[in-house]
């Protein structure tokens, strides 16, 4: 019946995206990755299983409020005890690589002050060995949002230098134990998501923010987001530090940090406006990537904030030259960014000191960036690839990049109307025209090496929790039956396409 309902896509996708399906594969070289991507919390659920010790999220998503609908990662989508069902799915499609993330707390359930839990080793041995049989590369990052919840306890984790003893200690084992077998690493998944919403905004753990920012009862939004980024930052250095000297020759990988990149296009043709635009991916991305390429803050930055940014004493300057191999790189929005410090600007997101004085907004006399869809930060901006691909190929030298996220998000009820959930054109349109700009950067030398659709399946997505759905596959929360979509299919067939014109 899979094979039926497979074909009845491919002639629905057929029918509803003739000029979706020109996107073409043979523009990307024949090395190219193409996988889908995913991460521990919102796929693995079993979260009190084997000795796995609570992490951060756990805790957060069990105090009532945090998540829209109430939901948690206790189960997710079960991809502890699926994760077989889930490779034949990859499998079918045709992917040659898989992006996910280890749960620090299932390998060490009380961080460096308890032992290695031997079945989450285990666990991860089983899925990167039969990703492998499946000729499918695996892509990890060390972590994704989730850290072992002890830290917070002992020490408050990102905000305490001693986090980055901990950091390299999991990194050590990690590599240790799967780095013969995983040829692609990151240490973080979105370091400058976590730092503002676990410090600014107060809305992912560990809520901490002035009152002023958001709703929490403790936090300094003006300076604690730059104290985690700081330990970040060094954490990163600290885990590449280990990978170069202790494993890299040997085990012959390579290790990357992925960012969240917005592309900020300038509401106007001023100066101010440009300028502006260039703040805001200074305090966004440039934050991480500049200390870690170049061993200094970005100088907006510097300016901004004077003493509430951190210092890199000379020991931490000796310790960034670990640098990394490659930058990841999660994209799918654009917005505009109008001045705020040289002439008055309404209030918003963006707009204060700790973003550098820029106002974000989707909306330019009445015209949006891009079409808005379900999901309120994701407006369709195809250009955006192209145009932040090429922002990041000139400020860091042509560094090898791969898009570790791309994806569309779709908020169909659980109990909607699943036909209409799985022709999910959309979608099918958005990654569609993603691939081309993302050919076009590549046309023009960007050293792309490879692109993952975010999700393989729908997912907890985070303080949205059920409520919107980025998979290639639609889940049945009940029964936690997976459905390919309408993009599986068209997925299958471009990677399909990739493979025979090479
Ligand atoms: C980025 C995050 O890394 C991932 O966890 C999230 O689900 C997607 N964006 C979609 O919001």
């Amino acid at each position: 019946s899979l094979f039926v309902l497979e074909i009845c896509f491919s002639i629905i996708v057929l029918l509803c995206n003739p000029v979706s399906l020109k996107s073409d594969a043979s523009l990307f070289p024949s090395d190219f990755l193409f996988g889908t991507s995913s991460s521990s919390y919102q796929f693995e659920g079993a979260f009190l299983s084997d000795g796995k010790g609570l992490n951060n999220w756990d805790v957060f998503t069990h105090k009532p409020g945090n998540i829209m609908d109430g939901s948690n990662g206790d189960i997710a989508v079960d991809h502890y005890h699926r994760y077989l069902e889930d490779l034949d799915l990859m499998n079918h499609i045709g992917v040659n690589s898989y992006r996910f993330s280890i749960s620090w707390a299932r390998i060490l359930p009380k961080g460096r002050f308890g032992s290695v839990n031997k079945a989450g080793i285990n666990f991860y041995n089983k899925l990167i060995n039969a990703l492998l049989l499946k000729g499918i590369q695996p892509f990890v990052s060390l972590t994704h949002y989730d850290i072992p919840q002890e830290l917070e306890n002992r020490y408050e984790a990102w905000l305490s230098p001693q986090v980055q003893e901990d950091f390299k200690y999991y990194a050590d084992i990690c590599f240790k134990y799967f780095g013969d077998r995983v040829k692609y690493w990151t240490t973080f998944n979105e370091p400058n998501v976590v730092a503002i919403r676990g410090y600014r905004s107060g809305i992912y753990p560990p809520s901490r923010c002035s009152s002023s920012f958001g709703n929490c009862s403790s936090g300094d939004s003006e300076k604690e987001p730059f104290i985690a980024a700081h330990n970040m930052i060094l954490s990163h250095a600290a885990a590449v530090d280990i990978y170069r000297t202790k494993y890299q020759k040997q085990q012959g990988g390579s290790i990357g940090i992925v960012m969240n990149a917005i592309w900020y296009e300038p509401i106007s043709n001023s100066l101010k406006d440009k300028q502006a635009a260039e703040r805001t991916q200074a305090f966004y991305m440039n934050w991480f990537l500049d200390p870690i390429i170049m061993g200094k803050y970005p100088a907006e930055m510097q300016e901004i904030l004077a003493s509430n940014l951190p210092v890199f004493s000379n020991h931490d300057q000796e310790k960034l030259k670990s640098g990394l191999d490659f930058i990841g790189v999660n994209h799918y929005t654009s917005f505009y960014i109008r001045d705020c410090m040289f002439s008055v600007c309404e209030q918003g997101p963006g707009s204060s000191k700790t973003e550098g004085f820029a106002l974000r907004t989707a909306n330019k006399d009445g015209v949006l960036i891009g079409e808005s869809t379900a999901v309120d930060w994701l407006y369709v901006y195809p250009q955006g690839m192209d145009k932040i691909i090429t922002y990041i190929k000139e400020r860091y030298n042509n560094i090898p990049m791969f898009i570790t996220e791309n994806g569309f998000g779709d908020n169909d009820k659980r109990d909607g109307l699943i036909e209409e959930s799985l022709n999910d054109v959309n979608r099918v349109e958005y990654v569609s025209v993603y691939l081309d700009a993302l050919a076009a950067a590549l046309r023009k030398g960007a050293d792309v090496r490879g692109y993952f659709l975010w999700s393989l399946l729908d997912n907890f997505e985070w303080t949205s929790g059920f409520t919107i759905r980025f998979g290639l596959h639609h889940v049945d929360y009940t029964t936690l039956k997976r459905t390919p979509r309408g993009s599986a299919i068209w997925y299958k067939q471009f990677i399909s396409n990739h493979t025979t014109t090479h």
